[in-house]
């Protein structure tokens, strides 16, 4: 038996009564409403679920209505009752923001159809909100931004599915927030409490990750002084994500598929498996199907986990992110590094909207942070983006991660520099570094604190 409460409002007391009857016998607590005003006053006193209008009303216009509603409710789905042949008005009734129409006279299949559809919706809707403030208390993210009709897309599978069992695998390009969903649909299932387990499937040596992943017993292998637990038993009752899974060394792959099949697992040396009792999460930035086309991956072991495959877009397909993330991240970072920054010039924004986005939402999170700890002003300008269209780079064009990063650590350290004149206290509170760490940063760079960019000593003032 449902419990939602459903307001029908209609002049035709035979339709209204008859409304009545058929709407109870469905299960819904019903209203009924003979005059405009009387729905509204009803409606002030307690919100519904849903709202069933009739286009003609004695004091009003049914529209007029809907719209009054929704502006003490917004999100109240409405349907609205035109008669035979209306077609305009109940176009115009869509525009206006009611959920359907039905047209008189209709039976009770499509009436319950419609409304199976509103109330579907709409319960979604509340999922998606109730997650966000689940995964604000539970993640401890003010709020993970999802702006974007493709991210409301991720999250509403996520909303589906994550008070189930089932595996899933997330895709998408690096840094596109592949392990912040995967500890949303942990923080919002039933394991919530017991532990979440991130295993990063290219971090561990080919030769360590068998007993890394299941364990071993004491003296199964040279060096094996002890018994160990391996990670899958570690993340037992709760979570398993097994990050870059693409990775993981082929002579493993159909032992992890036993274990999701069987649910348990045999440790190095073992004899007897342990049951467990982990769900698992994979992701992949790679393309996994090309990967099980050149036998790197087992193709029994790709449909185990694509019982749900979810897939992140890349930052570039979904721009409308992009102003809200960097809003976000300008929060954070300005908080983090106490400094007060509020917002971009135009030219700014619009540089952070058009670029390309290689590394998707942490390349955007680790450019802001690095504006706002430069920055001298209130407002970043484009200048302290640096970023031009053209710096959508080609893939000839990149440099391998290490050498990118130390290239980004020295031209970083050279700003810092000159924007605190080689003042090292300053420098290395800015940096977050002890001074003793940040010296060594310097001389690992042959850097000395006098060594700075020309451009930025001369655009940024010295500090107070
Ligand atoms: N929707 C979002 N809202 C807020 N922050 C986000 C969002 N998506 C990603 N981030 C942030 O971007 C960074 C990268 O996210 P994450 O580590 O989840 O990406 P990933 O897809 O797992 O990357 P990789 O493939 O490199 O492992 C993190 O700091 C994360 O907090
Ligand atoms: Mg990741």
């Amino acid at each position: 038996m449902s419990d939602e409460r459903i307001l029908v409002v209609d002049d035709d007391t035979s339709l209204l009564t008859l409304l009545k009857m058929r709407l109870k016998s469905m299960g819904f607590v019903v209203t009924a409403c003979g005059t405009g005003e009387d729905a509204l006053h009803s409606a002030q006193e307690d919100p519904y679920d849903f709202a069933i209008l009739d286009l003609r009303l004695p004091d009003v216009d049914g529209l007029d209505l809907m719209e009054e509603l929704h502006q003490h409710q917004t999100n109240l789905p409405v349907l609205i009752l035109t008669a035979h042949g209306c077609i305009p008005n109940a176009v115009q009734a869509m525009k206006k923001g009611a959920y359907g129409y039905l047209t008189k006279p209709f039976d009770d299949k499509e009436l319950q159809e419609s409304i199976d559809k509103a109330l579907t919706t709409k319960r979604m809707g509340e999922e998606i909100h109730r997650l966000q403030l689940l995964v604000n208390e539970l993640y401890g993210l003010d709020n993970v931004v999802a702006r974007s009709p493709q991210m409301h897309t991720v999250l509403q599978q996520v909303a589906r599915v994550a008070k189930t069992d089932t595996t899933i695998c997330i895709s998408g390009e690096t840094g596109t927030g592949k392990e912040v969903i995967a500890r949303i649909v942990h923080c919002n299932s039933p394991r919530a409490s017991k532990p979440f387990m991130a295993v990063n499937c290219a971090a561990i040596p080919e030769t360590l990750f068998e007993s890394e992943l299941f364990g071993h017993l004491k003296g199964s292998f040279t060096g094996a002084h002890q018994n160990k637990r391996g990670l899958i038993h570690s993340a037992d009752k709760g979570t398993l994500f097994l990050d870059e899974i693409g990775e993981m060394p082929l002579a493993l792959q159909g032992k992890l598929l036993r274990t999701i099949q069987n649910r348990e697992i045999l440790p190095v040396g073992g004899q007897v498996p342990i049951k467990i009792d982990v769900r698992i999460l994979a992701a992949t930035n790679k393309d996994l199907e090309q990967a099980v086309r050149e036998g790197r991956f087992r193709e029994d072991l790709y449909y185990r986990i694509h019982v749900v495959p979810l897939h992140l877009p890349a930052l570039r397909d979904r721009r409308e992110d992009i102003p809200v993330l960097a809003q976000f991240f300008l929060k954070r970072h300005g908080e983090h590094h106490h400094k007060v920054v509020k917002g971009f010039s135009p030219e700014a924004m619009q540089s952070l909207v058009t670029y390309a986005w290689p590394g998707n939402v942490r390349e955007l999170e680790n450019l802001i942070e690095r504006a706002v700890v430069m920055s001298p002003q209130e407002t970043i300008t484009a200048e302290f983006l640096a970023l031009s269209p053209q710096a959508t780079k080609q893939p000839g064009s990149l440099q391998p991660l290490t050498e990118a990063k130390e290239a980004f650590e020295r031209d970083y350290l050279k700003d810092l520099l000159g924007a605190t004149q080689g003042n090292i206290s300053r420098a290395s509170q800015i940096a977050g570094r002890y001074r003793a760490d940040f010296y060594k940063l310097l001389k690992k760079y042959g850097l000395h604190p006098s060594d700075k960019t020309t451009d930025v000593s001369t655009r940024v003032p010295p500090p107070k």
